[in-house]
C-alpha cells in the first residue's frame, strides 16, 4: 500500500489555527501529523517527534504502518457491508485517516469523527463539510457525552451495525479512567454485527526501556501515554468476538501481499472484533438502540455447568461477556470464557 506523502504546501497558519490554541505545548495529534509528513504542527510538536525518532528510530515508520493498517481495516469493513463509523480520536485530516479513506469510497457512508484536540476539530470542520459526516469535539473518557451528542444521533443509526474505531488513542487513557468500562459503554450502544477496531501501544519486554523513554516524552502533552501489555490490551476485547488474525502487530493485520518487506511493528498491536449474536437477559445491545437508552441490564442466571467453572464465572466481573450463540428463540446458551465452555445459561 502506498504511503501518504507530505503535502507540498500547507495553508497559512492563521487559516487553520483556532484562536486560543497554545502553540507552546505539543499535542499527540500534531506530533502524529508530523510523523506522517503533515504540516499541521508547530515547533514543539516537531521537536518531540524528532526526539522520539532519535530514541526509537522506528517512530515515523510505525506511524505510517499504523495508517496503512487503518487503510486496510476500513476497506475490510466496507467489504463486509459496514457503512457507519464512529471514529474516536480521529486525528488531523489529510493523511490517510478514516475520514479521508471514507471520502475515497464509492459507497454512501455515514461517519462521526471525534477528537479531543480543538485543532483537529477546527481543521477537520474546515475541510469536511460533507453530508453524512460530522466532526465533533469529544473526549473518549466521557462516552455518554459522545453517544448522546446531537451530531451522533443525527448521523448514526444505532439500530444497524456501526464500526466503533478506537485506533491509536486508548493508550492516552489512564487506568484510573477505566478504559474497559469506557469501551463497554460503546459496546452496549451497538447492535449485533457491529465492529470494534482497536489499536494500542504495547509495552514489550525486549524494547521496554526505549519505549518507556518515548512514553515519557508524551508527559509534555495534555494526554500522557500509557503503554500496556498484550494481555492487558486483549482484555479490552472482552465481550466481542475477536476476528482473525487476532490481536497482532498492525503490520500483521491482513497485510497487503505487496508489502512483503515491511518491518514488523510489535509495539503497536491491533485487532478487529465483532459484536456477538443476541444475548439473553435483556442486555444492552440486544435490540435496536437499547444501549443508548440504558435500560434492562439484568444479569443472566447460570443454572448448569461444572460447579468450579460456574463459580469461576460468578467471580468474573462480567460472567456473561462471551455468550454464544444464539438466535432469539433459544432458551439456553453456552457460556464461554477463554474459548472454554464454563456453563449453561437459561434465559430468565
Ligand atoms: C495517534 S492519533 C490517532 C489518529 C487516528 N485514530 C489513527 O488511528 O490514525 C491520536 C488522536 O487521539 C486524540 N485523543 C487523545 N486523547 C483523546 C481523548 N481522550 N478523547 C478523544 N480523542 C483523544 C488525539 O488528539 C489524536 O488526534
Amino acid at each position: 500500500m502506498s504511503r501518504p506523502q507530505r503535502p507540498q504546501r500547507g495553508p497559512a497558519l492563521r487559516e487553520w489555527v483556532p484562536d486560543g490554541i497554545d502553540v507552546t505545548t505539543p499535542t499527540v495529534a500534531r506530533v502524529y501529523d508530523y510523523a506522517l509528513g503533515g504540516f499541521h504542527n508547530f515547533v514543539v510538536d516537531r521537536e518531540l517527534a524528532e526526539q522520539a525518532g532519535r530514541i526509537w528510530p522506528d517512530f515515523t515508520q510505525a506511524a505510517h504502518e499504523h495508517r496503512a493498517f487503518l487503510g486496510r481495516v476500513v476497506q475490510w469493513l466496507l467489504g463486509r457491508g459496514i457503512r457507519q463509523f464512529l471514529d474516536i480520536g480521529s486525528g488531523l485530516p489529510g493523511l490517510g485517516g478514516v475520514r479521508e479513506l471514507l471520502q475515497l469510497t464509492a459507497h454512501r457512508t455515514r461517519a462521526v469523527h471525534v477528537d479531543l484536540d480543538p485543532v483537529v476539530v477546527a481543521h477537520s470542520q474546515l475541510v469536511h463539510g460533507m453530508p453524512g459526516v460530522r466532526v465533533i469535539r469529544g473526549d473518549l473518557r466521557d462516552p455518554q457525552t459522545i453517544l448522546c451528542h446531537p451530531a451522533v444521533a443525527e448521523v448514526l443509526d444505532f439500530a444497524s451495525p456501526v464500526a466503533v474505531v478506537v485506533t491509536g488513542v486508548l493508550h492516552f487513557v489512564a487506568d484510573e479512567d477505566d478504559p474497559a468500562g469506557i469501551l463497554q459503554q460503546f459496546a452496549d450502544a451497538t447492535v449485533t454485527g457491529s465492529y470494534f477496531v482497536l489499536s494500542h501501544a504495547a509495552a514489550l519486554a525486549g524494547d521496554a526501556a526505549r519505549l518507556e523513554l518515548v512514553r515519557q516524552l508524551f508527559d509534555r502533552t495534555p494526554t500522557p501515554m500509557h503503554c500496556r501489555t498484550p494481555e492487558q490490551i486483549a482484555r479490552f476485547l472482552d465481550g466481542w468476538d475477536l476476528l482473525d488474525p487476532g490481536l497482532v502487530p498492525v503490520t500483521a493485520w491482513h497485510p497487503d501481499p505487496d508489502d512483503e518487506d515491511v518491518p514488523a511493528q510489535p509495539a503497536l498491536l491491533a485487532a478487529v472484533a465483532r459484536k456477538p449474536p443476541l444475548r439473553p437477559g435483556g442486555r444492552h445491545g440486544d435490540g435496536p438502540g437499547e444501549g443508548l437508552r440504558g435500560e434492562g441490564r439484568s444479569r443472566p442466571r447460570l443454572v448448569r455447568g461444572p460447579r468450579d467453572r460456574v463459580r469461576a464465572a460468578g467471580r468474573d466481573r462480567r460472567p456473561d461477556a462471551a455468550i454464544l450463540p444464539a438466535d432469539g428463540q433459544q432458551t439456553s446458551a453456552l457460556v464461554y470464557r477463554d474459548q472454554r465452555v464454563i456453563g449453561v445459561l437459561d434465559r430468565p
